[in-house]
């Protein structure tokens, strides 16, 4: 099993400690949670990130908002609606509160703190051993990739889909932990991922791992997937509609089209939580409008150690910040799930009871 090297989410007693990914990689600073008010704003703020993330920390955002406000009926509604209204992309985050509602609601109010806090350690569980098993079957491209010739498997991600953006050991990323633990060598293309830069905690995770990994400007991928200078993509989501279209952060669908064009294969990896089979195709998915501040401003740490927030435009310029993109099932070329590789199609199959 992967062990965080810094628990993304930590329980105790009735305070949850989360990883404050927003100092991130400069600063390892964990916030304490202990309120509803205080989750939510950790998910809509982003010092957690991440489709799975955002989910576990939703549960237990539920579950500090009965401890704190009582478990009656309304409190319940109200948390729901609180953690769901947060960001409104990656759908684990419905999931999550799906599966809080569905345990907490039978529930006569005196039962439900301790449940909630039960359910939402189950949802953390889950998901570390849903990487763990996502790693087992993605290695397994790693290692053909690895068979066929001599050096490093050269892979690109996009984002961060690693340990920081789950309870385990990521989703994109599993698979190349599960490569360096089994001695295979790998070097990762990581996209600086503006605005927001995740690809900077990409790089700081592997770095942390040891893993070799280049940080690459987001519109350097086209070039090098061009010249085969990548033998394999490999990036996150943030909801998968039945048909198979994904909805990551933006800049994937562009990685996939220049992937399609060189003939290079690009998967997604994903748990079952990341599943919608209730949006027909990509068109159904909600994408998240972040504003244009984050477009027009960067944050970095100066010479001094200070951490400065640059503006990069004046003000008053004009910008348009999707968080998300759209990837068309047609440029996949397979779904990295806990139960298998599958064609973006085929994931009904390898979900029945989801997509009934
Ligand atoms: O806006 P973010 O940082 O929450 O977006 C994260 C991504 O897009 C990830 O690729 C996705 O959530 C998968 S994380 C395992």
């Amino acid at each position: 099993m992967f062990e965080q090297p810094i628990p993304t989410l930590r329980r105790d007693g009735e305070v949850v400690h989360v990883l404050d990914q927003t100092l991130l990689p400069f600063r390892t600073e964990t916030v304490a949670l202990r309120t509803l008010a205080e989750a939510a704003h950790a998910i809509r703020s982003m010092q957690v990130r991440g489709a799975p993330l955002i989910g576990a920390t939703a549960a237990f955002g539920v579950a500090l908002a009965l401890a704190d406000e009582g478990a009656d009926d309304a409190t319940l509604a109200h948390a729901l609606a609180t953690l769901g209204a947060t960001r409104p992309t990656a759908v684990n985050l419905h999931w999550a509160l799906e599966r809080m509602r569905l345990a907490l609601q039978p529930l006569q109010p005196a039962a439900r703190v301790r449940a909630a806090w039960a359910e939402a350690e189950a949802i953390r569980a889950d998901d570390t051993a849903t990487c763990d098993a996502i790693g087992r079957h993605g290695v397994r491209l790693i290692r053909e990739i690895a068979a066929r010739r001599p050096g490093p498997v050269r892979l690109m991600t996009h984002c961060n889909a690693g340990w920081l953006a789950t309870c385990g050991a990521g989703t994109a990323l599993a698979p190349v932990y599960a490569a360096q633990a089994e001695g295979i060598a790998v070097e990762v293309f990581v996209s600086e991922t503006r605005p927001r830069n995740q690809g900077l905690l990409t790089a700081w995770e592997l770095r942390a791992a040891g893993v070799p990994h280049i940080l690459i400007a987001d519109n350097a991928a086209g070039l090098l997937l061009m010249r085969h200078e990548v033998d394999l993509v490999i990036t996150g989501a943030d909801r998968i509609a039945a048909n198979g279209d994904t909805a990551n952060k933006v800049g994937t669908y562009l990685k996939a089209l220049a992937a399609r064009v060189a003939e290079v294969p690009f998967h997604i990896a994903a748990p079952h939580s990341t599943l919608d089979f209730a949006s027909a195709d990509g068109a159904a998915i909600p994408i998240e409008d972040r504003g244009a501040d984050e477009v027009l401003h960067v944050r970095g740490e100066a010479a001094d150690g200070a951490t400065a927030e640059l503006a990069l435009a004046p003000a008053g310029t004009r910008a348009a910040n999707p968080a998300f993109d759209l990837t068309p099932a047609a440029l996949i070329t397979g779904i990295v799930t806990e139960r298998g590789i599958a064609r973006p199609g085929e994931l009904a199959r390898l979900y029945p009871e989801q997509a009934r």
